[in-house]
């Protein structure tokens, strides 16, 4: 369904910015990761955006297509990042249709809400792997497209540059997201050492760290109930996906030449006061002290079979 202009994209960029670019998006069939690309394909971009779910990546897909007509936008599904044989196959069929990758998100994540006594060695290790090493995965594969990207276009719109799709929640540590303060943690030192490594061929590397950001799958899935404690965000209120998007153009855009190895807050100012704390439906230490379950969406879990909780 086409989404209005207002929702995904400021006023302040000029129509074709990325103009016979492509992006290449992980995670891209969620809420955050679909309006960061449908704000570049708004402004020229074609893209391939892959996703575990093929359903949901192919009609994301079609959605962001219809940010500007006579765009490209391929939706691959039953990719996880954590399989670097099927990402390799996503990433070939993204060059042999759309003729390159210029621009990678790596936005592929796993989230719940789980004190570390009641987090498994294997659900650890699973986020760990999604978030952590299928940010290097994802790296990794593109990068000789990427490389490509800036030896072949030599003017026109920027080149091979790189966003990682991180969070807060680690600059303070977050009760109940153990896995996900680590594995972000992992992803920021990762878009670093891209920008150290990589930046003598032209190549940018940056974080995107959200906080609260309203509407989205994150809030849905880790809040039981709607976040109460705006007092706590020093501009008072939780984010908008535009707020990421806009972001997103900016570091893939001219205005963002020289920077490199950047990990940027777009919280505002949250996680300085604490606000990107996201166990706060779950009162601290007090729930902790509980030994109480989370309990949240607790149905759409797999039932288990076996016995690999530790
Ligand atoms: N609490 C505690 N442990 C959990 C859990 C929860 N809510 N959800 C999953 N786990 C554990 C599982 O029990 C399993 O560990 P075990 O083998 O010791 O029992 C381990 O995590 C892996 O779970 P599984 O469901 O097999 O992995 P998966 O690869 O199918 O799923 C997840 C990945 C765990 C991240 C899952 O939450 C998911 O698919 N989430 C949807 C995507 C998402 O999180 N998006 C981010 C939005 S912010």
């Amino acid at each position: 369904m086409p989404i209005a202009k207002s929702e995904y994209l400021s006023e302040v960029w000029k129509d074709g910015l990325f103009a016979d670019r492509v992006v290449f998006c992980t995670g891209g069939n969620g809420s955050i990761c679909s309006a960061q690309v449908r704000a570049l394909v708004h402004l020229g971009a074609n893209a391939c955006i892959v996703g575990r779910n093929p359903e949901k990546t192919k009609t994301v897909a079609q959605d962001i297509a219809t940010a500007r007509p006579g765009s490209k936008v391929l939706g691959i599904g039953d990719i996880d990042v954590r399989d670097p044989e099927r990402l390799q196959s996503a990433i070939d069929r993204c060059v042999q249709e759309l003729g390159g990758i210029d621009f990678l998100i790596a936005g592929a994540a796993g989230n719940f809400l789980a004190p570390m006594s009641q987090l498994s060695i294997n659900a650890f290790k699973t986020v760990l792997e999604i978030d952590t090493v299928g940010s290097f995965n994802v790296t990794k594969l593109a990068m000789p497209h990427l490389l490509s990207s800036v030896k072949k276009h030599t003017s026109g719109p920027p080149s091979g540059r790189i966003i990682y799709v991180s969070a807060t929640m680690h600059y303070t540590g977050a009760p109940l997201q153990t896995h996900v303060t680590v594995a972000k943690a992992g992803v920021d030192a990762l878009a670093v050492n891209v920008a150290i490594e990589y930046g003598p061929y032209g190549i940018t590397s940056n974080v995107i760290s959200p906080g609260p950001i309203k509407d989205t799958e994150g809030t849905r899935r880790l809040s039981a109930k709607p976040r109460s404690d705006n007092k706590r965000i020093p501009l008072g209120r939780s984010g908008t996906v535009k707020e990421i998007a806009d972001a997103t153009v900016y570091l893939f855009s001219d205005a963002a030449n020289y920077v490199n190895g950047v990990v940027m807050p777009v919280d505002g100012g949250a996680w300085r006061v604490g606000g990107g704390n996201p166990g706060r439906d779950f009162e601290y230490p007090d729930f902790i002290l509980s030994g109480e379950k989370v309990n949240i969406k607790a149905a759409e879990r797999k039932p288990k079979t076996g016995n690999s909780k530790l």
